[in-house]
């Protein structure tokens, strides 16, 4: 019995000292948010900042699908592969056939879901677009792509539609492999609506636009 009363009378001991230490936390912040008006005032990011970090993680899952699960099928749009190792197709037509989406597909299937959210939207848009889905809308969209696609750089902008204020943010997805090149220009609806349309590798092929609504400021 004196060993349990000892541990608890140890316990009480540590509970005591760790609700000082939070109270001590809590009594500095309170003193120094009181202080000027600058410490005081709401810390917010930069949305240009918010735009890049969800960027990067767009960027890092459709690298990571096109390098460790496209490149593992065996066969990519009819064409073998070699190197292959899983017995599986990735093809646009992966839902009839039981195959796997490409990485555009599988960008634009995580973009509707994450979408529906209703925190931020985003999308894969292109001037020489295969998928209707993927057209430029409104203004921003449409200005923007033709400087990017210009200049290669990344556009960011406020717009506002509906009177709800965004923060937007168009980043060049370019192709860096022969195969985006390829596999686009060879496509029957690229074909059939832009012949004139040749993608080289690192063109410009269209671009990841992140549109994050703003409060009332
Ligand atoms: C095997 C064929 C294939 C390869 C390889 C491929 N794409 Fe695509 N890409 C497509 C298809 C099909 C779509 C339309 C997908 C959809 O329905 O959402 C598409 C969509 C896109 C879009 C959106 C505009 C549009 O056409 O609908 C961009 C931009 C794009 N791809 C860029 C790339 C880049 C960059 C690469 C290389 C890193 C690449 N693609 C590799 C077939 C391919």
């Amino acid at each position: 019995m004196a060993f349990i009363e000892n541990w608890l009378t140890t316990i009480r001991t540590r509970t005591v000292a760790f609700i000082a230490i939070i109270l001590a936390v809590a009594v500095t912040a309170v003193s120094c948010a009181g202080g000027t008006p600058e410490a005081s005032a709401p810390a917010g990011i930069d949305p240009s900042k918010v735009a890049d970090y969800i960027h990067t993680v767009l960027e890092a899952d459709r690298t990571a699908y096109t390098k460790h699960v496209i490149s593992r099928a065996k066969v990519l749009e009819g064409k073998e592969k070699e190197a292959g190792v899983l017995d599986v197709e990735a093809t646009e037509g992966w839902q009839q056939t039981d195959g796997i989406p490409l990485p555009a597909q599988m960008f634009r299937l995580g973009s509707e879901i994450a979408n529906e959210a209703g925190y931020f939207t985003y999308n894969l848009i292109s001037e020489w677009y295969i998928n209707d889905n993927h057209a430029p809308k409104g203004d921003f969209e449409e200005t923007a792509l033709a400087t990017m696609t210009e200049t290669g750089e990344a556009v960011k902008d406020y717009q506002e539609i509906g009177g709800q204020k965004y923060y937007s943010a168009m980043y060049p997805d370019i192709a860096v492999a022969e195969a985006c090149a390829t596999c686009h220009n060879t496509h029957p609806v690229h074909l059939e609506r832009y012949p004139d349309k040749v993608f080289e590798v690192n063109d410009v092929m269209g671009g990841v636009v992140i549109n994050i609504p703003l409060g009332d400021a």
